[in-house]
C-alpha cells in the first residue's frame, strides 16, 4: 500500500524506486560485485549497541559542532553523489535547499549534474566541491578555480575511485555498455514509459542531464552516456602521492581526502597536509569486499590521534547512527543514497522532512544515552559486545 507519510530511510527507497526508470534507481541503490559490502555498511551499523542512561537531566540539548570553520545544527553532510542530479528535477539544488533549512553543508560531485555555479547561486551556506583526478590537470586547475571563486572552501578529493568498480546492476541495464545505442534506447524507452511521471517532471522539464562541471570540457557531448564515457577516459590510474602535494599546494582551503580504510594511509593523508579524512567505502561502490568505514574508524581514529578531522560513511540511516559513529571517533557522517531517496521520492520537502526525523533521532538518543552536547559523546556509550 502508498505511504502516507514516509518515516524512515526504507519508506523514502521504497518510494524512489516507484518513481524512478530502473536503470536509474538501480544505479543508486547498487553496488560494487555481490553488493556484500554495501550490505555490511548498514549490518555493521545495525550491530552497534549503544548504553542507555537514566536520570541525568536532559532537557537542554544541542546536536550543533563546528566543522571546518562553520556551525552545523548536526554533524551530518550530503554526500556526493554523480548524476544525482537526476534523480529529481534539479535535485542537487533541491538537495542545496534542504540542507540550508536543516543547517547542514552539503557536498557536491564533480559528476553532478547541476554545476557549482548552479549549486552555488542557492544563497545560504557554501557547498563542499568533491574532486576526481583527471588526466587533464589544466581542467582539474579551472574546476578548483570555478569552486573557489563560487564560495567553496572544503574541498573532498575522493581517492578509491583510481578504476571504476564492477557494478553488475549497471552493467544488466547496459549502463555500462556492451549494447548498442538502439538496444540502450528501447530498453531505457520501456522504462520511461513505466514511469511517466519522472519522464515528464525529471527527463524533460529537468533538462539539460549534462554533466554540469564538465560541460565545458567535453566537446560535442549531449547525452549522460557521452560524458560518461569522457569522465571513464579521464579518470586517471596514475594518481599517486605527489598529486596530494599538488593539491595541497594549489588548494588554499580545506582539504579532505574520501575513501580512506587503512590507518597507514590516513597516517600519510596527514602528514601531506589533509585536513580530514573521510573513513570511507564508497557506498560499497567500488571493491566489494572490504571492510566497512564504521569497522574501520576505531583503528584509523587511534593512528590519526586527533591530528586531523574524521568523517565516516556508509550505512549510516538515522540519527543513532550518527551518535554510533562519533562515539567511535569521527567528529562528523556523510551520508549518501537517504538523501537521495528523499528527494527522488518526494523533493525538496522530501529531504527536509528526512532531515528533520534524523536531528529529531539524534535528540532522542542523546537524551536516552544521557548527554546534552556532542562534546559529551564518548566510546563509554557503545556497548561491548552481547
Ligand atoms: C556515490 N558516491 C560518490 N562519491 C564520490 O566521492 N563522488 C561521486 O561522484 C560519488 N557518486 C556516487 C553515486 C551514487 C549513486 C552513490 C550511491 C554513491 C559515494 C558517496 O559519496 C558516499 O560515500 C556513499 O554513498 C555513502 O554510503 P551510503 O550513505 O550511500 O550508504
Amino acid at each position: 500500500p502508498p505511504i502516507l507519510v514516509p518515516a524512515t530511510v526504507s519508506d523514502y527507497r521504497r518510494e524512489a524506486q516507484r518513481r524512478l526508470p530502473t536503470f536509474l534507481f538501480d544505479y543508486l541503490d547498487g553496488a560494487a560485485g555481490e553488493e556484500v559490502s554495501l550490505q555490511r555498511n548498514e549490518a555493521d551499523f545495525r550491530a552497534i549497541q549503544l548504553e542507555q542512561r537514566v536520570l541525568r537531566d536532559v532537557s537542554a540539548i544541542d546536536t550543533g559542532v563546528d566543522l571546518f570553520g562553520t556551525h552545523l545544527d548536526m554533524p551530518v553532510v550530503l554526500a556526493p553523489i554523480g548524476m544525482g542530479g537526476m534523480m529529481a528535477r534539479r535535485a542537487e539544488v533541491l538537495a542545496k535547499r534542504a540542507a540550508d533549512a536543516a543547517g547542514i553543508d552539503m557536498c557536491l560531485s564533480t559528476v553532478g549534474i547541476c554545476s557549482v555555479e548552479e549549486v552555488s547561486a542557492v544563497s545560504g551556506r557554501p557547498i563542499w566541491f568533491q574532486l576526481y583526478m583527471l588526466r587533464d590537470r589544466g581542467v582539474v586547475q579551472e574546476l578548483l578555480d570555478r569552486a573557489w571563486a563560487s564560495g567553496v572552501r572544503t574541498l573532498t578529493f575522493t581517492v578509491d575511485l583510481p578504476v571504476v568498480g564492477a557494478r553488475y546492476r549497471d552493467v544488466r541495464n547496459g549502463m555500462a555498455g556492451g549494447t548498442s545505442a538502439l538496444g540502450r534506447f528501447r530498453a531505457g524507452l520501456g522504462s520511461y514509459l513505466m514511469h511517466p511521471r519522472w519522464l515528464w517532471d525529471v527527463g524533460i522539464r529537468g533538462a539539460p542531464h549534462s554533466f554540469g562541471n564538465l560541460a565545458a570540457y567535453v566537446p560535442g557531448a549531449a547525452s549522460p552516456n557521452q560524458f560518461k564515457a569522457w569522465v571513464d577516459k579521464q579518470f586517471d590510474p596514475s594518481t599517486d602521492w605527489n598529486d596530494i602535494a599538488w593539491l595541497r599546494s594549489v588548494w588554499k582551503g580545506h582539504l579532505l581526502l574520501k575513501g580512506i580504510l587503512n590507518a597507514e594511509d590516513a597516517v600519510n593523508a596527514v602528514d601531506q597536509g589533509a585536513d580530514g579524512i573521510i573513513v570511507s567505502n564508497h557506498g560499497g561502490r567500488q571493491l566489494d569486499g572490504v571492510a566497512s568505514g564504521i569497522a574501520v574508524l576505531p583503528e584509523i581514529a587511534a593512528a590519526v590521534s586527533g591530528r586531523c578531522t574524521l568523517l565516516v560513511d556508509g550505512g549510516v540511516r538515522n540519527g543513532q547512527d550518527v551518535v554510533k559513529a562519533l562515539a567511535l571517533g569521527a567528529q562528523a557522517v556523510m551520508v549518501g543514497r537517504p538523501w537521495v531517496y528523499a528527494v527522488a521520492a518526494r523533493g525538496e520537502a522530501g529531504l527536509k522532512t528526512w532531515l528533520s526525523a534524523m536531528k529529531n533521532d539524534m535528540r532522542t538518543a542523546f537524551a536516552l544515552t544521557g548527554i546534552r552536547t556532542v562534546a559529551d559523546i564518548d566510546r563509554s556509550m557503545i556497548r561491548q559486545g552481547l
